[in-house]
């Protein structure tokens, strides 16, 4: 039987902290940190993110915007809306929800933003920054995974950690961190032959896959930490993770839930982003 890694307990007391400190910066210079999230068209799941993200806002005292532009706004439109919010002192976080309909560039988008308010640290600088190990911010998702596995009191260091997936937002980035804390690190993805195989290796299992019960118990070493990363719809439309929960949970030692594991941590983790840049910014005023 596994312990279950409670991301909604974890992020309750980060939050906390993230509050107490939006707090202080408050009293002490006037600042206030404030989160500008656009989301352009009308993808429900997106809408859901955008929604959970102002209620973190309101719940640690932050300012915020939200943008909800109509699906035909043209890259010049958002581009406009970017070079606003870059320069308005109220804001000191922009996120543009992803994925954006498919007539807009992502990737220009996302250098558009000025990397000083680039709380996803999704932009080309803060990429850079993190592959050196010398970053103002993590991407959101795989540092709400790096806080999980401390609140289990588990150690990186000389593990083998295996991460499925290797998308810039999570795949990668979670690499990055784990070998940062000195894991011995693999990346799988759809032509990594034998998965199974390399995944039973894995002290540290994260998956980050996006498809309902991939991970079975056949590809868990018994004792691994399993982390779930995935948010999907199993064959009833429930909500669930990649991992088989109930086959897999037996043979982990610790295991995050979906929903209720890396979900709230991810939005934990921007306001923490949003504390940062707020107090970088107080510092230099
Ligand atoms: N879409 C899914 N996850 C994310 C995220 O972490 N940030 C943004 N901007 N869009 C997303």
């Amino acid at each position: 039987m596994a312990v279950l890694i409670d991301g909604k307990l974890v992020s309750a007391k980060v939050r906390e902290k993230i509050a107490e400190e939006g707090r202080c910066l408050l009293q002490e210079t006037g600042v206030q940190p404030g989160l500008a999230v656009i989301i352009v068209g009308e993808d429900p799941a997106s809408q859901v993110y955008v929604r959970n993200k102002k209620k973190a806002c309101e719940q640690v005292g932050f300012y915020s915007e939200e943008y909800a532009l109509p699906a035909e706004t043209t890259q010049q439109e958002l581009d406009a809306l970017l070079e606003k919010l870059n320069r308005d002192d109220k804001i000191h976080g922009i996120l543009v929800q992803l994925p954006l309909p498919r007539h807009l560039d992502e990737k220009a988008v996302i250098e558009k933003i000025d990397p000083a308010k680039d709380v996803d640290a999704f932009h080309a600088f803060n990429v850079g920054k993190i592959m050196i190990g010398d970053y103002d911010y993590l991407p959101c998702t795989p540092a709400g995974v790096m806080e999980l596995i401390h609140s289990a009191g588990v150690s990186v260091s000389g593990k083998e950690c295996v991460v499925i997936g290797r998308s810039n937002i999570v795949g990668k980035p979670m690499a990055m961190l784990l070998l940062h804390e000195n894991g011995t690190v693999t990346v799988c993805h759809s032509r990594t032959k034998d998965l199974a195989e390399v995944t039973r290796r894995a002290d540290i299992l994260v998956s980050a896959v996006g498809r309902a019960k991939f991970v079975t118990a056949d590809m868990v070493k018994p004792g691994a930490v399993v982390i779930d990363v995935g948010m999907n719809r199993d064959e009833n439309g429930k909500l669930c993770g990649d991992v088989d929960f109930a086959a897999v949970e037996p043979v982990a030692s610790y295991i995050t839930p979906v929903p209720g594991g890396v979900g709230p941590m991810t939005i934990t983790m921007l306001m923490k982003n949003t504390l940062t840049s707020a107090q970088k910014k107080a510092k230099k005023a």
